[in-house]
């Protein structure tokens, strides 16, 4: 198959599976997204168009991984032009199915867990099940479409995390590949959520990205605890709804504590709010 000149939008898991059988020469490179793709989403996409034969990009709003009360319903749902963005990569499948077809089995459905102690921090402290719904739909569509390659974001660094830790605890023959943030030019890191934002918020959310350069430049001047770079974030994010800034080893995801000396190879993060709109980002030290 020649990438780029057949696109197939499939719909169902076993019409997938069919098209797979005959892609026996060469990688299968998967991107899993839940749509609404920007340039961050088509960084990924090109890099696994580049290094495999076959690209599968599974467009699924996952509902197991949205909490009560999240975005599900009001999520941006753009097939059409999502087709078009993964036809001009040369993209081979886009997997869109509907929920019934990925969730057949409603009821006592089997999840996969992560630690708890992976889970009961950062994102997941506010996001409760969310994890273990990321991590369900994620391991499905290994299953589904049993890729050589998958690539995520390290924009979501948790879950990159979590899912790399799942890949080595169940034995998944797949190798993770992490993409780098995508931003704006304002820094402001690209992300389908970025939509529900005011012109007026946006530009408050683009001190988020700043914080953290700035917390990158003081570390690399030797400010090596976690107050001060606190304090420097807080003041430039003053007045807005922070729910994190931690900073963790990005190896283990063990967030420092006050006192420790914070050593390279770690990774600042911060979730918050603005309005209604929750948004998060990092950068590594
Ligand atoms: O990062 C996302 O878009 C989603 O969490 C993922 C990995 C596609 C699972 O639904």
């Amino acid at each position: 198959m020649k990438k780029g000149k057949n696109l197939k939008i499939i719909k169902t898991i076993n019409e997938l599976r069919a098209e797979l059988k005959n892609c026996t020469e060469g990688l299968i490179g998967l991107v899993p997204t839940m749509g609404a793709l920007h340039e961050g989403h088509k960084s990924l996409i090109q890099k696994s168009v580049e290094e495999n034969k076959y690209t599968v990009v599974s467009v699924f709003v996952n509902p197991t991984q949205f909490c009560a009360g999240e975005d599900l319903d009001k999520y941006p749902r753009t097939l059409e032009a999502d087709a078009l963005m993964c036809k001009t990569c040369g993209v081979d499948f886009v997997f869109a199915p509907n929920p019934s077809e990925m969730y057949k089995n409603q009821k006592n459905l089997t999840m996969v867990c992560p630690s708890f102690e992976d889970v009961d921090k950062l994102c997941g402290k506010s996001r409760i099940g969310h994890f273990d719904g990321v991590a369900t739909i994620v391991a499905k569509l290994f299953n589904i479409v049993q890729p050589n390659k998958a690539y995520f974001g390290q924009k979501d660094a948790q879950q990159l995390f979590i899912i790399k830790k799942m890949v080595q605890d169940l034995n998944f023959n797949i190798e993770i590949v992490a993409c780098p943030i995508v931003r704006e030019e304002s820094g402001l890191a690209l992300s389908s959520r970025n939509s529900y934002l005011s012109e007026d918020e946006h530009r408050q959310a683009e001190k988020i990205s700043l914080a953290l350069r700035k917390v990158k430049e003081m570390f690399e001047n030797g400010i090596n605890n976690i107050m001060p770079l606190t304090d420097m974030v807080f003041a430039i994010l003053d007045g807005m709804e922070i729910e994190y800034f931690e900073i963790v080893d990005t190896e283990t995801f063990e967030i420092y504590e006050k006192t420790d000396i914070i050593k390279t190879g770690s990774t600042a993060l911060i979730a918050l709010r603005i309005g209604t709109t929750r948004l998060i980002d990092n950068i590594e030290l």
